[in-house]
């Protein structure tokens, strides 16, 4: 079955007035409300070209998730658009989900693997539910295990494996699916400081793959120790900040002192 929507770059039809250009990720003037109280992004607006890799910091409550849901089209925007692989996320049926679900791959600090199927099966059900030969299946999951370090293993149950090992299953099951776009929820929010380095240097290899791999996480020691510098974004008080511009802010969190309350002896 041919989707009803081609995926950039494939697509002849493209335009670029409708699907960001070179963007992976293209958020049009969103805001984000939990009911009226509740407002987490304010008029966002946010490129990230194809091939790209985005930490996301921010403190707890920030909207990190959120942002990450928008983009995997588990909340919806209250207003505004979000544009992903060229895709209208606000378009998408019932019918377009699993495809874009397979092209956009989400790992959570939990890794929420399927207990009761072996690391084989896990990475295999990411193919079968979008319905591949058999034979394509087995051979790809195993190839990815084998890349990911976990073949000896999988045949065991989730269980049985370190946390570290299982969210290198998350990554193969995210990996054989071939995704565009890999989106990490605090994904060494369960690990030691070994494994989650482990973790981000395959983050790295994925993004030299070619897939854009965006990473949602508060935990600034590990970012600042990456070798490799990356565009780092931050969410506050419902914006979403590039690093110089929160530098800017950073140095002004109060009210200017008010004219004639100078400390510098005038
Ligand atoms: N489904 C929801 N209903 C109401 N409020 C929510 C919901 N999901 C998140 N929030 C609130 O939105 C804010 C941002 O949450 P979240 O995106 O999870 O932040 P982060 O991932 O940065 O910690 C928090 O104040 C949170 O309590
Ligand atoms: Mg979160």
């Amino acid at each position: 079955m041919i989707p009803r929507f081609v995926w950039w770059p494939n697509s002849k039809k493209r335009s670029r007035s409708d699907n960001g250009g070179d963007a992976m990720i293209w958020l049009r003037d969103v805001t984000k409300e939990y009911g009226p109280e509740k407002k987490v992004l304010d008029k966002v607006d946010l490129h990230i070209k194809r091939g790209e890799f985005v930490y996301v910091m921010g403190h707890s409550g920030a909207g990190k998730s959120t942002l990450l849901k928008l983009l995997f089209a588990s909340e919806r925007p209250t207003h505004g658009e979000v544009v992903v692989g060229g895709v209208n996320v606000g378009n998408l049926t019932r019918r377009d989900m699993p495809f874009f679900r397979r092209k956009v791959a989400v790992i959570y600090q939990d890794f929420k693997l399927l207990p009761r199927r072996t690391v084989l099966e896990n990475v295999a059900f990411a193919l079968e539910v979008v319905g591949r030969p058999r034979r394509e299946i087995n051979e790809r999951s195993e190839k990815i295990l084998y890349e990911v370090g976990l073949l000896h293993h999988m045949h065991k149950l989730p269980a049985t494996l370190s946390g570290g090992e299982q969210q290198r299953v998350a990554i193969a099951r995210a990996l054989v699916r071939d995704p565009w776009l890999l989106l990490a929820d605090e994904p060494t929010g369960n690990l030691d400081n070994f494994r989650s380095q482990e973790i981000f240097t395959m983050f790295d290899r994925i993004n030299e793959r070619g897939t854009t791999v965006l990473i949602a996480t508060h935990a600034l020691e590990l970012v600042e120790r990456q070798s490799k510098p990356r565009r780092t974004l931050y969410i506050e008080r419902g914006g979403i900040l590039e690093e110089d511009e929160r530098d800017i802010l950073s140095w002004t969190p109060f009210p200017l002192p008010a004219v004639g309350h100078d400390d510098d002896g005038e």
